[in-house]
């Protein structure tokens, strides 16, 4: 599939599985997350750009590689996004981070925004945004439009499960928007879950059904 990864590493896989399972409790559903979001971040920034400084060690100088520009922006989709931000944050100390609050209607399936922030220089950053669930992509698609309406060009999208006509309805959008995600399930169900899935992310992750 075009412009989409699938992150494919045994530990990514195997924790994904772990949390497939109905009996995972919400301590280990958010544990799992957590350590995902790391793995996860890693894929998303490997082809970071680095850029060469002069550095002195103990025994000299030398040209040593970091990474260049400025800072990046983690843009979890609340509530279920917050979950990989730790563990993402955990990596990259120095990400700002735009939080952009949206539910999905349940009987439209349309995404509502109820909150928005971000940094006040996002348009001169690399965006990536966060959402365990690439559904419908309603939620994922107004995410992206909320922040291209702020003008932000450079923007990344990492997931943990993918449906087919989600990844298909959000490139329609932004065709230019890379995906990383774990898996790609086989389809969407009549109420816009992903099937096999793993329910409700939000709910499974603060324990609230
Ligand atoms: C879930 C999920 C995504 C969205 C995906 O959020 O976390 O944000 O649905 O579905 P879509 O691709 O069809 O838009 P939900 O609206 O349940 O909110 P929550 O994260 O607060 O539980
Ligand atoms: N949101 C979820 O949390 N899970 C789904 O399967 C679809 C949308």
């Amino acid at each position: 599939m075009n412009n989409v990864t699938v992150v494919e590493h045994p530990l990514v896989q195997h924790k994904l599985t772990l949390m497939r399972d109905k009996s995972r409790s919400t301590k280990g559903f958010r544990q799992l997350l957590h350590e995902i979001g790391m793995l996860l971040c890693y894929e998303v920034t490997r082809d970071l750009p680095l850029q060469q400084v002069e550095i002195e060690t103990p025994l000299g100088a030398m040209m040593a590689p970091q990474i260049g520009g400025k800072k990046l922006v983690f843009a979890p989709i609340l509530r279920a996004g917050l979950g990989f931000m730790d563990g993402m944050l955990e990596l990259v100390p120095s990400a700002r981070v735009a939080h952009i609050g949206l539910y999905r209607d349940p009987q439209t399936l349309t995404a509502v925004e109820y909150y928005f922030k971000a940094p006040e220089d996002v348009a001169d950053r690399l965006v990536i945004v966060t959402d365990p669930m690439l559904a419908t992509a309603n939620s994922a698609i107004a995410a992206v439009e909320r922040l291209k309406e702020r003008g932000v060009t450079n923007v990344r999208f990492v997931c943990l499960l993918a449906a087919p006509e989600g990844i298909a309805n959000f490139h329609g959008h932004h065709p230019e928007v890379p995906i990383w995600t774990a898996a790609i399930d086989s389809h969407l169900n009549e109420h816009g879950y992903i099937v096999p899935g793993l329910g409700d992310a939000g709910d499974r992750m603060f324990g609230t059904k």
